[in-house]
């Protein structure tokens, strides 16, 4: 019986306005094989979506100056501020990585579908398939990954290999694919919020006292423990808690990574001698700065405009953070 009504009335409909899209509503209209293909321009690391055509670095080094040289550089180096196309080889597990085409970009097509989409900066889509394929061969070439002979076109193009390909695979770490767990969860009536401030969040209720904290634990088997142990200390005080702001503004800077010799929050071992000081003697070096062994801590972090007690309330942030 609806059936049928439905039918009727898409009959009706089409009598009306004449050509009429799919769908119930009768909105819009279908795309054209033409339009799909102004939009379906990416290109695959396997070269699919690459075009016919074809071009050289000889061809794509005039281009390139016309068209890419004022921001990139003649080289690729980047003029000013713009950026940097070529070179970077062999820096990106330092201190100052330049990722570049050629440094860090796993498939050569992602360069064809750039350019292609979007540069010149200026008129992006203004060049033809067979300049895109000249000027990609030249950075190319400005990367040192073809010769100066090298003519890209469909084939060619798709069997360039980048060099840093082989650090692109897909993240096989069992915590990235975790399962949902709703079993053995805490009962939402029994959290006691005990303490909150602005902008951090609330730890009050792991509190230990609070009782919470350990049957959240108890027999759940996302504690990596399989829930044996007794539960882990996760509260922090309350000085810790508003030093993490100032922590984090002030001398995260040097203690999140052991920049120049400071010990890593979190670090365990590299604290277990500086806390043994005890509380003062930690507040007066962080307050007024001190030369050790591995390095000097500058007063306050270097931030003098900082109070005495947010120091000392950052310093109780680190060693809650490293026990
Ligand atoms: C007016 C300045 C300008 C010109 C001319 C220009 N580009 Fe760009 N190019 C840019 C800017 C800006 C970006 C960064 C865009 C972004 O990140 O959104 C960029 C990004 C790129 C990138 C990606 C860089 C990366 O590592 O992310 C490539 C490749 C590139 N351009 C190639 C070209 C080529 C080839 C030409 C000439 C056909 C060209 N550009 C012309 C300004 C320019
Ligand atoms: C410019 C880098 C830098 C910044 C910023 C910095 N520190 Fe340090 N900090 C150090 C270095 C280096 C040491 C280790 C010195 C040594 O023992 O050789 C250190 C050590 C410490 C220690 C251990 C003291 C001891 O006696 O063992 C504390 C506590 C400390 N910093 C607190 C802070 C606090 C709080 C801030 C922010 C307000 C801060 N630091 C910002 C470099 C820095």
């Amino acid at each position: 019986m609806f059936k049928s009504l439905n039918l009727g009335v898409a009959a009706v409909a089409l009598a009306v306005s004449g050509a009429v899209s799919a769908g119930p509503l009768g909105i819009g209209s279908t795309a054209t094989p033409e339009m799909i293909a102004g939009w379906d321009i990416d290109i695959r690391p396997d070269g699919t979506g690459l075009p016919a055509g074809e071009g050289s670095v000889a061809e794509g080094e005039g281009l390139y100056e016309a068209k890419c040289a004022s921001c990139h550089g003649l080289f690729g180096e980047g003029a000013g501020r713009w950026p940097v196309l070529a070179g970077g080889e062999g820096t990106l597990d330092t201190a100052h990585p330049e990722k570049t085409v050629g440094s860090y970009w796993p498939y050569a097509s992602t360069l064809w579908d750039y350019i292609h989409r979007a540069m010149p900066y200026p008129a992006p889509q203004s060049l033809t398939d067979d300049e895109v394929y000249s000027i990609s061969a030249y950075v190319l070439y400005l990367n040192d990954i073809v010769d100066d002979d090298f003519v890209a076109n469909k084939e060619t193009f798709a069997q360039v290999k980048m060099p840093n390909e082989p650090n692109f695979y897909i993240d096989d770490r069992p915590d990235v694919k975790n399962e949902r767990c709703f079993k053995n969860c805490a009962d939402p009536k029994s959290f006691k919020i005990v303490t909150t401030i602005n902008g951090v969040t609330p730890t009050g209720h792991f509190k230990e006292d609070s009782g919470v904290a350990a049957n959240h634990y108890q027999g759940n088997p996302s504690d990596a423990n399989g829930g044996a142990a007794a539960p882990q200390k996760v509260a922090m005080s309350d000085a810790a808690t508003a030093g993490k702001a100032v922590y984090d503004k002030a001398c995260q800077a040097c203690h999140n990574m052991g920049v120049a010799g400071a010990p890593k929050v979190g670090d365990v071992a590299g604290w277990t001698d500086r806390i043994k000081q005890g509380m003062a003697t930690l507040n007066d070096h962080a307050i007024n700065g001190y030369q050790g062994a591995n390095g000097v801590m500058p007063a306050k972090g270097g931030n003098m405009s900082l109070s005495d007690d947010e120091v000392k309330n950052a310093v109780a942030y680190m060693v809650e953070s490293s026990q």
